[in-house]
């Protein structure tokens, strides 16, 4: 059984995701994780984010692995750990760039697959409803107020130390928001079928209930 999970950035999906995850014993598939890896790499390597002809050749010789720990998913490109570097705000900044590249989305999507395989996953991202795995057994949508999201990615920010303000956490926000919404390829929207949560008056552990009780009512 796969659980997927979309929604804009700060709708709440890791948390709740990977709390879904746990209570179930199901395996916990981030894949805006992913698309962080490979742009995390792609500055590495010095190359433009647009530039799919360099990306094909860098896919070729890039090996993301991700490792489930007690305290969470732990992600690696080629050997290298980068759970923390990832969540860079220079990186939020850029992703989509990478995430409109249909090369990058087609390979990624492959291993999203491939992770999956088995079943008993929960996964969280944009188009894991809509185009990763249009059978899943259940498809969530969470949505929550914008100045909500807001709040909620500045004190994420914070706790890790970043001292944002918050009118430029709102402008990256409403700027990531609408490229993925825009994007040709693959857009965040809800799957025909999706359930909408909106998560902007409940904790995480309420719209985990929520969840739980839909999926299995007793
Ligand atoms: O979920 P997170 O905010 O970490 O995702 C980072 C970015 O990765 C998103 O803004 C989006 O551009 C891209 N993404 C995507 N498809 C997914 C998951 C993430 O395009 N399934």
């Amino acid at each position: 059984m796969i659980i997927t999970i979309d929604g804009p950035a700060g709708s709440g999906k890791s948390t709740v995701a990977q709390l879904v995850a746990q209570r179930l014993g199901y395996r916990y598939l981030d894949s805006g994780a992913m698309y962080r890896a490979l742009t995390w790499q792609a500055l590495q390597a010095g190359i433009h984010l647009c530039d799919s002809r360099a990306l094909t050749r860098l896919l070729s010789r890039t090996r993301l692995t991700m490792r489930q720990t007690k305290v969470g998913t732990r992600w690696f490109v080629n050997g290298r750990d980068v759970t923390r570097v990832i969540r860079a705000e220079r990186i939020s900044q850029v992703v989509n760039d990478i995430a409109a590249v249909p090369v990058v989305r087609h390979w990624l999507h492959r291993l999203q697959r491939r992770i999956a395989q088995g079943g008993e996953v929960v996964a969280e991202g944009r188009d894991m409803g809509t185009v990763v795995f249009p059978r899943a057994r259940w498809k969530f949508f969470l949505v929550a107020s914008f100045p909500e999201r807001v709040r909620r990615r500045m004190a994420q920010l914070h706790a890790q130390g970043h001292h944002v303000s918050r009118v430029s956490i709102a402008r990256a926000l409403k700027r990531r928001d609408a490229r993925d919404r825009r994007r040709t390829l693959h857009p965040l929207r809800p799957a025909p079928q999706a359930i909408k949560v909106d998560s902007t008056q409940l904790a995480p552990e309420q719209t985990v209930a929520a969840i739980l009780h839909l999926i299995n009512p007793h």
